[in-house]
């Protein structure tokens, strides 16, 4: 698929790209019948969804700033056996009724398991069950998943966004590399300090140039961890 960076809406014109019988491209198939997601968002939500259902488990997903509420429906599909995925957002467009009824038609179940919540993230409710997520948390916004997730100490991946330099913490990094690469390093160091397992990866950068996937777990989580045969 040449252009996955492309902000053009996918239609149903573009139904003859993903005619393949991968999960992929199913999912491809229902999110250009509802034709109000961009291209480049596809790509990143099943990017991100797939990385961290490779990482983390949990028996709730919480997508905080949803938007269209993509990576809930796409983690639905990737954890089938959690109780139920929460697309949460303070404003939950219509994009996010579009796309669900859309991944519904192939995955009925889906219907009764993810739920969309109009709500402040600062203020919604975590456990340390959950599995959180948040792709594109404008600035602050991803420090403050971070911390919220932290203080429930629940597992979580963000992919960050845009950066307004001088609001977030660069850990007196930025005489060495570049800022938005310091500011995600800080974050790196600081959900370490909290006691977290942290993996830094990225996401293909033909899809966004904000490709940094921090995902992370409470190192007591981490399989062993209770019978101490690591970090206590
Ligand atoms: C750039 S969009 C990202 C949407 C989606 N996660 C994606 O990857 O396409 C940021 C979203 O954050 C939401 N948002 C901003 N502040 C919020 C807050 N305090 N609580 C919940 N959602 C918030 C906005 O409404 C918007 O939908």
């Amino acid at each position: 698929m040449r252009d996955r960076a492309s902000r053009k809406r996918l239609l149903v014109g573009a139904l003859r790209h993903y005619t393949g019988d991968t999960l992929f491209q199913r999912i491809a198939r229902a999110v250009c019948r509802a034709e109000c997601v961009p291209r480049k968002e596809l790509h990143e939500s099943w990017e991100v969804a797939r990385r961290v259902r490779r990482r983390l488990r949990g028996t709730r997903v919480v997508d905080l700033a949803c938007g269209h509420g993509l990576v809930a429906q796409i983690m639905a599909i990737l954890y089938p056996d959690v109780r139920e995925v929460v697309a949460v957002d303070r404003r939950i467009p219509a994009s996010a009724e579009r796309v669900a009824a859309t991944m519904a038609e192939t995955w009925p179940w889906l219907a009764d398991r993810v739920r969309r919540e109009r709500a402040d993230l600062g203020r919604f409710p975590l456990t340390a069950d959950d599995v959180v997520v948040s792709a594109h948390a404008c600035g602050r916004l991803t420090d403050l998943v971070l911390e919220r997730a932290a203080e429930a100490r629940a597992a979580v991946a963000v992919l960050p966004c845009c950066s307004v330099h001088s609001k977030l913490d660069d850990g007196a990094l930025s005489g060495w590399m570049d800022t938005d690469l310091a500011i995600d390093a800080t974050r790196v160091l600081a959900l370490r300090a909290r006691g977290y397992d942290v993996w830094t990866q990225t996401i293909p950068g033909d899809i966004t140039p904000k490709n940094r996937l921090l995902i992370g777990r409470p190192a007591e989580r981490a399989p062993g961890a209770q019978e101490g045969g690591r970090r206590v």
